[in-house]
Order: C-alpha cells, then sequence, then structure tokens
C-alpha cells in the first residue's frame, strides 16, 4: 500500500469526522453538556491499541469525557474471542447495557467491534437477539469509526460493516494514549501460524507489516510527545518484516528503533519461538535499551501435543531457547502462555509441561484452559479432555507456576534498579508504582510529580509479584 493511498483514506476519514462534529455539536447543545464515552477492551495489547486509535477519532469528533457506561452517550465493546467465556461476558454486559438504556439513559447508542465481530454466528447473534446495538464492526476498519458513526446517525437501523480481510494500514489516525510516557506501536498485523486451537488468523487476517519508515516516523513523534517506553505490538513480532517489499527483519527493525533519541525503554509481545532468530538473541545482549523481559509463549511441554497444535518446535528447542536468551542476557524474565487441556492431552504430555515450568522457573504465566474455537482444527480432534480432569490439572499447573514465580521474582531484593514510574499508588496517596525493565511492579514512596520519569528504587522487599522499594538518591 503507498502513502497516497493512505493519505487518501486518511482525507476521507477526516471528512467524516467533520461532518460528525456537526451532528455532534447539536447533540452538545441538546443535552447542554460535552458528550461522553465509554470504550471497553477486552483481550490483548492488539485490542488495547485499537482502542486507543478509536478514542482518538471520538475525541476528533467532540466526545471528549470518558464516562461510567450509564453516563455516556456512546458505549463502545473492543471485543476478544480467543476463549469462549470472552463472548459469554460481552452477551451479559450487553444485557445489562439494555437495561440502563431502558431505565435511564434512552440517548445511549451502542457500538460493538473487535475479534468477536468478525465471527459471522456472533453477527448474527447481535442481529437477531441484540437489536438494541447500533453499531457493530470488526477488526480491519477500526480507522472508518467517523464513517460508520455518521451512518449511524443518519440511517434509522443498525449499522454493520465487518470486512473478510484486508491488505491496507491506513497510516496517521489520531490516537489518544492512556499513559503519556508509554505507548503501544504496531509493527504488524495478523498471524499466518494457524496454532489448531488458535481463531486469531480467521478473525485478525492475514500477516502484514507495517513499513519500518512508518513505524520510526510514529516512534520519533511519540518521543516528541514524551514517550519513554515504546511496546512493539504483533502476533508474531519475530517473523516481521517478510512479507515487506524489501524484506527487513525485525531484529534489524528493534536496531533502528534503538536509535530513535529520546526513547529509553523498548519492549514487545508477542514473540513465536518457531522464529526466534540468533540475531535477535544478539540483538538483545547488546542493547542498552531493550527491557529484560521476554514473553515466550510455550502452549505445551509435550512435544507431541505441540506437533499436533502446529507450532514448530519441540520441548527441548524451547528449553534451546530459554538458555540461549539467558546466556545473552543473564537477568532476563521469561514469563509465558500455557493451555491445559487440549484435545488429546495425556497426564504424560501434562507432566512434561510441568517439568518445563520447573526447568525454565518462568517469572510468571498465563495459564489457560483449553476452550474450542468452532472453526479451528482442534475443535473437531477427537479425545476432548473431560471437564474435571481439566480443572485438577489446570489447578496444579496454577499452583506450581506461581509458587516458581513468588521464588524467581524477590531475586532482586537489596538491589537498586530502575523504575518507569507510572502511577500514584491506588491505595496509598503517598505513594507511587511504576515498573523494573523486567516489568515486575514496583510501589514505593513519593509524590506524583515523579510519574513518567525513571528513578533509581531501592528493592526492601519482595511481595511476591511485586515489590516494595525505597527511592534512592
Ligand atoms: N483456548 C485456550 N487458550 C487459548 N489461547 C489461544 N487460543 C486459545 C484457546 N482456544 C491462548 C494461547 C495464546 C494466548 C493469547 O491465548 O496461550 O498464547
Ligand atoms: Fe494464535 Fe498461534 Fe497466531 Fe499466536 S501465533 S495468534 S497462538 S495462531
Amino acid at each position: 500500500m503507498n502513502q497516497e493511498k493512505h493519505t487518501e483514506e486518511g482525507l476521507r476519514q477526516q471528512e467524516f469526522i467533520a461532518k460528525m462534529r456537526k451532528i455532534a455539536e447539536k447533540k452538545e447543545k441538546a443535552l447542554g453538556r460535552k458528550l461522553r464515552f465509554h470504550i471497553e477492551t477486552f483481550g490483548c495489547q492488539m485490542n488495547a491499541r485499537d482502542s486507543e486509535k478509536l478514542s482518538g477519532i471520538l475525541r476528533e469528533i467532540g466526545y471528549v469525557e470518558e464516562a461510567k457506561e450509564e453516563q455516556a452517550d456512546f458505549v463502545l465493546y473492543n471485543t476478544c474471542t480467543v476463549r469462549e467465556n470472552a463472548n459469554l461476558r460481552i452477551y451479559g454486559r450487553l444485557g445489562t447495557l439494555n437495561s440502563v438504556k431502558k431505565r435511564s439513559n434512552p440517548g445511549l447508542k451502542i457500538a460493538v467491534c473487535g475479534c468477536m465481530m468478525q465471527e459471522p454466528d456472533e453477527v448474527q447473534t447481535i442481529r437477531e437477539k441484540y437489536r438494541f446495538v447500533n453499531l457493530v464492526f470488526g477488526t480491519h476498519n477500526i480507522f472508518r469509526l467517523a464513517e460508520l458513526m455518521y451512518r449511524m446517525e443518519t440511517e434509522e437501523r443498525m449499522v454493520i460493516e465487518v470486512w473478510e480481510g484486508t491488505d491496507e494500514i491506513v497510516e496517521d489516525l489520531p490516537a489518544v494514549r492512556k499513559y503519556p510516557f508509554k505507548s503501544g506501536v504496531n509493527i504488524m498485523f495478523g498471524c499466518n501460524n494457524f496454532c489448531t486451537y488458535c481463531i486469531v488468523p480467521y478473525v485478525r487476517g492475514r500477516e502484514r507489516s507495517r513499513n519500518p519508515l512508518d513505524i520510526i516516523r510514529e516512534i520519533e513523534q511519540l518521543s516528541k510527545d514524551g514517550v519513554k517506553e515504546v511496546m512493539l505490538l504483533g502476533q508474531n513480532v519475530n517473523s516481521y518484516g517478510k512479507t515487506l517489499p524489501e524484506p527487513l527483519s525485525f531484529s534489524e527493525l528493534l536496531r533502528e528503533v534503538e536509535k530513535v533519541p529520546g526513547i529509553e525503554r523498548i519492549r514487545f509481545m508477542t514473540s513465536h519461538p518457531k522464529d526466534l532468530s540468533d540475531d535477535l538473541i544478539e540483538v538483545l545482549g547488546s542493547s542498552e535499551k531493550i527491557c529484560s523481559h521476554f514473553h515466550l509463549p510455550l502452549q505445551s511441554g509435550s512435544s507431541r501435543l505441540l506437533e499436533k497444535m502446529n507450532r514448530h518446535y519441540t520441548k527441548e528447542r524451547y528449553l534451546e531457547i530459554v538458555e540461549k536468551l539467558r546466556r545473552a542476557v543473564p537477568d532476563i524474565s521469561i514469563t509465558t502462555d500455557i493451555i491445559v487441556g487440549f484435545p488429546g492431552e495425556t497426564e504424560e504430555d501434562f507432566l512434561e509441561t510441568l517439568d518445563v515450568v520447573r526447568k525454565v522457573r518462568f517469572d510468571s504465566a498465563f495459564t489457560f484452559i483449553y476452550s474450542k474455537r468452532t472453526g479451528t482444527p482442534a475443535a473437531k480432534m477427537p479425545d476432548q479432555v473431560p471437564e474435571d480432569i481439566v480443572k485438577d490439572r489446570f489447578d496444579r499447573l496454577l499452583a506450581l507456576v506461581q509458587t516458581i514465580g513468588q521464588e524467581v521474582s524477590g531475586r532482586d531484593v537489596g538491589r537498586t534498579l530502575p523504575v518507569l514510574v507510572e502511577e500514584q499508588n491506588r491505595q496509598d496517596p503517598h505513594m507511587v508504582s511504576g515498573r523494573l525493565s523486567n516489568n515486575t511492579m514496583v510501589h514505593f514512596k513519593g509524590g506524583t510529580d515523579l510519574v513518567g520519569s525513571i528513578v533509581p528504587v531501592k528493592l526492601i522487599e519482595s511481595k511476591g509479584f511485586y515489590y516494595i522499594g525505597e527511592l534512592s538518591e
């Protein structure tokens, strides 16, 4: 997609923003106050970043105040569908929202977007059973929010626009950052891996990498705006750049990001073990800015299951990568994702997973019960594991992960390390909270003037998954 195309679509959307602004002004006059919105984000960092873009557009239109659902004029749910209970939650929330609309907020407009809306069955359910919803759109057309809202305001019916896929990447969308000092930056969209349990490739489409110049330009701008930490986002960042007209690897991209002045911390998410290159490990070892945290989804410790999951690595290969990471960055924190109860998982398979957890000693692990997603190959596999067995394994895994996590997370007690202060402590207003390079939270006494800066903090006590510290200086 060339630059002109971006601008052309960008201009078109600017026109709709202007049209919507007029409508918003009228509403504002009628209500005698500013317009309020509520965006709720479910799921991963990619959705969180999409929501920042959506709220950027909303603010340009004139929805300037964030509010609780009951008081909002526009509510948007940005949905996730990676596991089934995420979907069930959305329907529950929509039901509640409908009563709010009926009872006390008749002017409320309701929109649903995100991954769940990329599934035709879910859209059908909304169309039939949730007729009070005003707008439905998917993951590929979020940049058209103003246009879609304009249609929502001018057509007296539910507006539904879901694209099956796209190769378009629209640049220069306005975005509102949740934190002024850190930001997510999309480097690629979609996923080509088709892990057999996963619905993401179906709802997020084929892998598309952003042009490196656009990425660097965005990060330079962020830095000028005061951002110190960037999180490079993609479903599989290690395969970044493979489909670009002039291919550039992820490690080469990291070298470029490293050069941007003002950026002090670089994070990225998510890495797939199969594409993790030695070159990347070398960059990690030599970088001044890349944080000492690596999220490396394991999914299962059984090579037999990994093959059925279409993951393209074995238990041994995974352990070898971990060893290389630790050799390059000795104090690196490693976190992971693990699924329990994948079809055909035996006790032996599960013990292999526990074995990897014991060997790697993860700082933390997101543990998931396998959720059957219609349309994925695993949904049709025989030997779905009975619920009680899965539950038992899940509990055993969680206990192990937590015990090890607590032991590992306290390893820096006594050291003084840089902390990026993120916010006032939620419990104690005399304290602030921030993160170490390895992503562990630290709470310490300090004023809100520290928010956004990186300061040295002595780690006094480990509380399992976070530290209590003391500002040093
Ligand atoms: N069931 C359970 N967990 C899943 N994940 C992806 N798909 C499923 C599923 N069908 C988990 C994986 C992935 C994380 C984001 O969600 O562990 O890494
Ligand atoms: Fe899903 Fe696998 Fe792609 Fe991750 S790499 S989004 S688990 S298909």
